[in-house]
């Protein structure tokens, strides 16, 4: 598939890459970029962090993310920075780089660009929750109260000037992509339409668990629909009688959204993964991937939560109670747009 996204600030196009090339294996093999490390390939260690910007409306989103579990195609149209990308133009370093030289926050330094990268994004973003931040980066040296100190002292400072704002590049970029075998639907029309056509295909949401398949398992996935880019998928909607979450929001999102209606739910969601996994992982796969071990289902039983399925066959609905039928089983094989749950306002 033809792939555009923005890499340190240039544009860049993909071609003829796999799908499920990882952005991991692409930086360090076609890129020469081997800042961004490779310690477990699954997600759990945060040596890979990069920077993933996209335009939310008319605002843009900086996340953390785990480059080793980020398929390519999941990058149409975003901006990615590496550690490479974050030092100015003449090499002065960003305030969170200068930090930890200062405060010491490096021994043997082969987590520490992924350290850096959290810490920039949380910067970018002025969050100083620095544990929840740091909690998906694992340094096993250092101890983490030098970092601490770093990304604390760094937060006083302002964001660089040479991190531009990229939003209007952004705004001119391809959002689809579709090359026969894979697809980036744009709208909830497009998705069911091809999926119906393709119901063999894979469903990506955050590939949180996908990319584990085949960074892994070694899994070959022939066919792949990527469903994270349509606005649909990524509403939320409340009434006074629930909350309604298009399947592509992911646990981030939920986090803050249940903080006001269901703070238990919320704290939960923040100890779920790392804030690398919270930012990719869906409340969509979080049920489809049937995992008996999944976080947010037994919740949202508990809450009456209720699935919306689409074609194919027909449209319907589901308690979320009665779609788990078995462990990694049912309801994988169907598209589930929507969930919703019950809302019962804390005051
Ligand atoms: C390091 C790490 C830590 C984790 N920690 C936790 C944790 O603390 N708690 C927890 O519950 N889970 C955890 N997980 C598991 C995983 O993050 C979640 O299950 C996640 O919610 C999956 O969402 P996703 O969007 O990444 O799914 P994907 O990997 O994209 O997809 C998972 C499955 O769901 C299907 N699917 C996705 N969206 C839809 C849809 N809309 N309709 C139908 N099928 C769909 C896919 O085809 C696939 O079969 C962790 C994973 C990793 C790698
Ligand atoms: S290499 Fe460990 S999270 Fe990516
Ligand atoms: S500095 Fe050595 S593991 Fe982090």
């Amino acid at each position: 598939m033809d792939i555009e996204f923005l890499l340190n600030g240039e544009t860049v196009r993909v071609l003829g890459e796999p799908a499920t090339r990882t952005l991991l294996d692409w930086l360090r093999e076609k890129r020469h970029l081997q800042g961004t490390k490779e310690g477990c390939n699954e997600g759990d260690c945060g040596a890979c962090t990069v920077t993933v910007t996209s335009l939310a409306g008319d605002s843009l989103r900086h996340q953390a993310l785990n480059a080793c579990i980020l398929f390519l195609p999941q990058l149409q149209g975003k901006s990615v920075r590496t550690v490479e990308g974050l030092s100015g133009p003449n090499g002065e370093l960003h305030p969170v780089q200068q930090a930890m030289i200062e405060h010491h926050g490096s021994q043997c330094g082969f987590c520490t660009p992924g350290f850096v990268m959290s810490m920039a994004t949380a910067h970018q973003n002025g969050d100083r929750n620095h544990n929840d931040v740091l909690a998906g980066n694992l340094c096993r040296c250092t101890g983490y109260a030098p970092i601490v100190r770093a990304a604390e002292a760094a937060s006083d400072l302002p964001v660089p000037d040479w991190m531009t704002d990229e939003t209007e590049t952004l705004r001119t970029m391809a959002r689809g992509g579709d090359d026969g075998v894979s697809f980036i639907p744009e709208t909830i029309e497009q998705l069911a339409n091809w999926y119906s056509k393709n119901p063999d295909a894979t469903l990506v949401g955050g590939a949180t668990d996908v990319g584990l398949w085949v960074t892994k398992r070694l899994m070959e996935l022939p066919k792949l629909c990527f469903i994270a880019q349509v606005a649909e998928l990524n509403e939320v909607t409340i009434s006074d009688t629930e909350i309604r979450f298009g399947a592509a929001v992911n646990m981030t999102r939920v986090q803050e959204v249940m903080a006001d209606y269901h703070p238990d739910f919320s704290e939960m969601v923040r100890r779920y993964g790392s804030t690398q996994v919270r930012n990719a992982a869906t409340i969509g796969g979080n049920i489809a991937n049937g995992s008996p071990i999944g976080d947010g289902p037994p919740a949202l039983i508990a809450l009456g939560g209720i699935c919306a399925k689409a074609r194919p066959p027909a449209a319907c609905r589901l308690r979320i109670s009665s779609s788990l039928t078995a462990s990694r089983t049912s309801p994988r094989a169907s598209l589930w747009p929507r969930f919703r749950s019950r809302v019962k306002r804390i005051t």
